[in-house]
């Protein structure tokens, strides 16, 4: 890859200060979160796959990383462009130095191996070494000119470690604000100033769907279709003005907004930030605790909401740069972290660099948005410090993220109140030692990580059969908010949208706020939650209800064909902690 001559002024400016001048970075490590490609939008029938443009948006996010992390320096320059990372495999991909993790949508685990490709490329080189010989003196070489493969871990939402991906995912009190919003005074008048503008595009864009669904509390998946039908629908793309495009996509951004910064003491909403920082904490606490040998590269695939509440947490919407940060970044965006340290120049990065203490490593934030050729990364100062400290020691970025960042998984369950197997086995105490051991195993130190990951496998496993059992016990049903008969002209038809991208079923809201538009009654609202079927699992004391309801948007046309078939897949199935559903113990 090329360094664009915009790439190295945005990264001279970057340097770090003056008194660094004779000194030389070596990256430890490196914890990138990244956002999907471009999928079917949701408002399409499934599959919600990535699409061709979605890929390539992902391949050169990951070729932008292996540009960073990898490759050498250019040419020998002087200014160091590329950070690589101290050890980290250049050409042959090693899965025991990375961790890369993606959730089990469709389009993110695409993401992740479209990254992947980038990152590592294929070999395309003939490789003599003793796998590919074979005894009789043939050689064998990896399918696709060299291929190379990925470990990516595709976590659902019964496994914990899908917190870190989406922490909003599943997490119910974030359900229940967005909601809140929704129905808060400041949105509702939102909606009734921007209702013009969405029937104005009603008929050239949004043709396929029922105008009661054209509105601002739909801002994101109707943005999400707009750019679709833009980037892919020719008629489309000769009418939709740029102008207007961008302000679906601003009003997208107000709305997601709402729904993931903190509102008042209310934090719930960041939570999907608060877990992303938790995840580089622990990365990063790892890689010092192993004197920079394990967890060198961390990838994570997800969506937008961690990006948002993040920069809402972090300071970045209050910063010198705040204006950029509060708005949904574009497809394929990156965020960075990188864990380094100064040496002296002529020692060079080089394989035999002692880990320094902890008192010598420095962190940096770094965001790219979008995958455009042209767009690059930048580091930008975290915790409303100056522009001129994008650089902070170690202990200030733990200082900084402590302000937020939860400390064990229990955290989580409680903010969300969340009902899901592992909090319902953290939260009822059915064995004290294994939770303890489960907290062990997040913020020890001490341990080996190989010796961390044994724990934590048993760990899992073990609260996973006695968080079944306990679920079975105790007869395993959620309640969903009860909705009110008597507002049924004015309830809001919320169309839930499953993990797997689709529209699955929809809730109706008890709304006590008057949701009049100018369209008539009520308005429906379509979520965008990716909530798994934890909380719509059509039980049998919830089916009746549901299937009505999802009559009533099927006759609504946007989620005619949605696939619910997914459910089962995802839901806790027969009371069986050995049935075929559910695999939580595959990760650590
Ligand atoms: C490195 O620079 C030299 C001269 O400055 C040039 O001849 C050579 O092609 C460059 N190599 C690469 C890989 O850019
Ligand atoms: C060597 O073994 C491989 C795999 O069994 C086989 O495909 C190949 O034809 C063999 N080559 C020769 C020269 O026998
Ligand atoms: C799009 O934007 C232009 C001005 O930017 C406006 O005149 C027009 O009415 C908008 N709507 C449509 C459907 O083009
Ligand atoms: C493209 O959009 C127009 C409306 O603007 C619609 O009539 C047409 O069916 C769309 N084409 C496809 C292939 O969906
Ligand atoms: C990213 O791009 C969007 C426009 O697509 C813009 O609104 C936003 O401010 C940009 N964010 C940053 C941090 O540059
Ligand atoms: C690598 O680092 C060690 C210790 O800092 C130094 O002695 C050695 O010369 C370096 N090797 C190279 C090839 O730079
Ligand atoms: C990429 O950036 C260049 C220059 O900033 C711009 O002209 C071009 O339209 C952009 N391409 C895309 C796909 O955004
Ligand atoms: C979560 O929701 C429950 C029930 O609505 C409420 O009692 C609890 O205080 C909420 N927790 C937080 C942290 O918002
Ligand atoms: C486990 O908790 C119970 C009460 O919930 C307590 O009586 C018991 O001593 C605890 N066991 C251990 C090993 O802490
Ligand atoms: C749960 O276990 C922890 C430690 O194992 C103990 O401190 C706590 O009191 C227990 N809670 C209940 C309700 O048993």
């Amino acid at each position: 890859m090329a360094y664009t001559p915009h790439l190295l002024v945005a990264l001279l400016a970057l340097t770090p200060a003056l008194a660094q001048d004779l000194q030389t970075q070596t990256t430890w490590a490196a914890v990138v979160f990244t956002f999907h490609g471009e999928q079917i939008p949701s408002l399409h029938d499934g599959p919600y796959n990535l699409t061709p443009l979605g890929a390539n948006q992902l391949l050169n996010a990951g070729q932008v990383i292996r540009d960073r992390y990898i490759s050498a320096p250019v040419n020998g320059s002087e200014i160091t462009i590329a950070m690589p990372i101290n050890g980290l495999s250049s050409d042959e991909i090693d899965n025991s130095q990375m961790e890369v993790l993606s959730t089990n949508d469709e389009y993110i685990s695409g993401s992740a191996l479209a990254f992947m490709q980038g990152l590592y490329p294929p070999r395309n080189t003939i490789v003599l070494d003793e796998e590919s010989e074979l005894g009789n003196g043939t050689l064998e070489q990896f399918p696709l000119n060299g291929y190379q493969y990925p470990n990516i871990e595709t976590l659902s939402t019964v496994d914990y470690n899908y917190i870190w991906l989406a922490g909003n995912v599943g997490c119910t009190n974030y359900s229940i604000n967005e909601v809140n919003t929704i129905e808060a005074q400041g949105f509702t008048s939102d909606m009734v100033a921007t209702a013009d503008f969405y029937q104005s595009l009603a008929d050239s864009v949004f043709w396929d769907f029922d105008p009661s669904i054209i509105n601002l509390a739909n801002a994101y998946p109707l943005y999400e279709y707009a750019l679709f039908e833009y980037n892919h629908n020719r008629s489309v793309y000769d009418t939709l003005s740029l102008a207007n495009l961008t302000q679906l996509q601003n009003l997208a951004s107000l709305q997601q907004w709402d729904f993931n910064t903190p509102t008042g003491g209310n934090t719930v909403n960041a939570i999907a930030g608060q877990t992303l920082a938790t995840k580089v904490f622990t990365q990063f606490s790892h890689n010092i605790a192993s004197d920079g040998v394990s967890d060198k590269l961390t990838v994570m695939f997800g969506s937008f909401e961690p990006f948002l509440s993040f920069f809402s947490l972090s300071g970045l919407s209050t910063g010198p740069s705040a204006s950029a940060f509060t708005s949904l970044p574009e497809y394929g965006s990156m965020m960075a972290f990188e864990l380094f340290s100064y040496t002296p120049r002529h020692t060079g990065m080089n394989l035999s660099t002692p880990f320094p203490s902890t008192d010598d490593l420095w962190v940096r934030f770094i965001f790219r948005n979008g995958t455009n050729e042209s767009d690059p990364m930048i580091a930008y100062p975290l915790f409303n410090r100056g522009n001129s400290e994008v650089d902070m020691t170690w202990s200030e970025f733990a200082q900084g993220i402590s302000g937020f960042a939860i400390s064990e998984v229990s955290d989580w369950c409680t903010s969300c109140n969340a009902v899901n197997l592992f909090c319902e086995a953290i939260e009822s105490n059915l064995s004290n030692s294994t939770s303890q051991h489960l907290t062990q195993s997040f913020s020890s130190k001490n341990l080996s990580p190989a010796i961390a990951g044994v724990i934590g496998a048993t760990v899992t496993l073990g609260l996973f059969i006695i968080g079944s059992l306990a679920l079975c016990l105790l007869g395993f049903r959620i309640e969903h908010r009860e909705r009110n008969p008597s507002a049924q002209t004015r309830d809001l038809g919320v169309l839930e949208r499953s993990r797997s991208g689709g529209f699955k079923g929809a809730e109706k809201l008890a709304s006590d706020t008057d949701l009049t538009l100018k369209t008539g009654a009520g308005a429906s609202v379509i979520r965008h939650e990716r909530v798994g079927s934890w909380e719509l699992n059509e039980s049998p004391t919830s089916g009746g209800r549901h299937s009505s309801l999802d009559k009533e948007i099927e006759s609504g046309r946007a989620v005619s064909n949605a696939d619910y078939s997914r459910n089962s897949e995802d839901g806790i199935g027969p009371c069986n902690p050995f049935g075929d559903p559910v695999k939580p113990v595959d990760h650590v």
